[in-house]
């Protein structure tokens, strides 16, 4: 924990908090920095600090006393019960997970453990503080368990978008272990009566992604002029999600959202990995007219594509918006070059957080896959981003 950061002890006593697991991540920073920047209460935030967690992302809200940061981990049970007894909040947030198909496909056990007997230990300890409370406190009880479009498998181009309904057909190792993590939920919810909520989301882009996802890995390794590999023909198709809309969308969740249900969250931007670079070369292209490296797609490299590799994921978010009233403020192209400016104004964030590890990640995951880690300088590129 940095120095700067809150302890455990300090708690901010008075309104009542939410638990946040995984709030040092990518997703979960921006949740409560956007939670506390709207002034919705206390936050405490449980995190292990995993290679994807950083204190990094929370510097803003250092010394805020409405931010509790406690290091530790989800599979604690212990921790978790003494934690919710202490600090009695109002809901659980569960971001807390191993979250890249990469990793999951070259170790899969760390997702068995976080995801599925993380989210079994957090549903646990829920569960008895849940039977603890009375009157309001356990009326407006809630446990929102944040979960994955991938549960649902892959789509055919002409297929329509998931929707709450679709069958699960988990093709990842990543994506089994939310699919289990989802159906413990469920369970707790039918058998337990533990009022949780669960959302599916499509890919989330932002400020704070670490740099092993599709986006901020292609900013970070043009800006360098490396090479930007894309798996297979690059056509495989998301449906891009900018991260606040996502956070907006859990807070709305959270007030009005009915307890058993699932919710999915989409952008609405079904666009194909190569469409996504193609974008974002143009970007950089304008936003760094000083780089070497410009017209940044000649650094696109083709290379060996992911076992097993989902061909489309797409949302249907019309329950979210209908019931709930939440629409997506971003446009893809907005979102995008948000992203991108953030990225080109915390270059040391990126440099934070790619240091020794990051470069082992690296070398493993793309140096059997035809690309060299190092840099190349964009003379091999073969010319297909038409
Ligand atoms: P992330 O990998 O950036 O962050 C995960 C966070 O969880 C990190 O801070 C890490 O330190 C923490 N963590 C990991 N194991 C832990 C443990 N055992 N105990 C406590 N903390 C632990 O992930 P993200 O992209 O922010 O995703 C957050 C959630 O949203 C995940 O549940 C993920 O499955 C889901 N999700 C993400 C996306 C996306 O596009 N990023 C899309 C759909 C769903
Ligand atoms: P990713 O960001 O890993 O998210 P997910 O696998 O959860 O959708 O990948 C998004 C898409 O980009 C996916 O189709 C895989 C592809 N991809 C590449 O082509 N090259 C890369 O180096 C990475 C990391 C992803």
């Amino acid at each position: 924990m940095s120095s700067n950061q809150k302890t455990e002890t300090q708690a901010t006593r008075g309104a009542a908090p939410i638990l946040v697991t995984g709030g040092a991540g990518f997703i979960g920073s921006n949740f409560v920095l956007d939670w506390l920047a709207s002034g919705n209460g206390p936050v405490v935030n449980l995190d292990k600090l995993t290679y994807a967690g950083n204190l990094a992302n929370l510097a803003s809200v250092e010394g805020n006393s409405a931010h509790t940061f406690v290091h530790g981990d989800i599979c604690d049970g212990a921790l978790v019960a003494r934690l919710l007894a202490e600090y009695r909040p109002r809901a659980v947030v569960h971001f807390a997970a191993e979250s890249h198909v990469d990793r999951s496909i070259s170790g899969p056990e760390a997702f068995l453990r976080t995801n599925i007997d993380g989210t079994f230990k957090l549903l646990q300890a829920a569960r008895g503080y849940y039977e603890s409370l009375a009157g309001e406190e356990r009326e407006r009880f809630r446990f929102l368990h944040v979960s994955t479009d991938e549960v649902y498998g892959t789509l055919s181009p002409d297929d329509p978008a998931f929707h709450e309904e679709t069958p699960y057909a988990p093709n990842s190792p990543y994506a089994a272990s939310k699919a289990a993590s989802d159906h413990l939920v469920r369970a707790w919810v039918h058998t337990y009566g533990l009022p949780a909520i669960i959302t599916n989301c499509s890919n989330n882009y932002g400020p704070f992604q670490f740099p092993e996802k599709l986006i901020p890995l292609m900013v970070s390794n043009a800006l360098q002029g490396k090479a930007l590999p894309i798996y297979g023909d690059g056509r495989q198709v998301r449906d891009w999600l900018y991260v606040i809309d996502h956070c907006r969308a859990l807070q709305t969740v959270l007030k009005r959202g009915r307890v058993g249900e699932t919710y999915n969250v989409g952008g609405g931007n079904q666009r194909n990995n190569l469409e996504v670079v193609r974008t974002l070369c143009a970007l950089l292209d304008e936003l760094v007219p000083e780089s070497k490296f410009r017209p940044h797609q000649q650094l696109v490299k083709y290379v060996t594509d992911r076992p097993g590799h989902d061909r489309r994921y797409a949302i249907d978010a019309r329950k979210l918006e209908t019931e709930l009233d939440w629409h997506a403020q971003e446009s893809f192209e907005t979102g995008l070059r948000k992203t991108v400016e953030w990225y080109l104004a915390n270059s040391a964030w990126v440099e934070g957080v790619t240091s020794g590890a990051y470069q082992q990640w690296v070398a493993q995951n793309y140096g059997n896959r035809g690309v060299e880690p190092a840099t190349v300088q964009g003379t091999t590129t073969k010319e297909v981003l038409r």
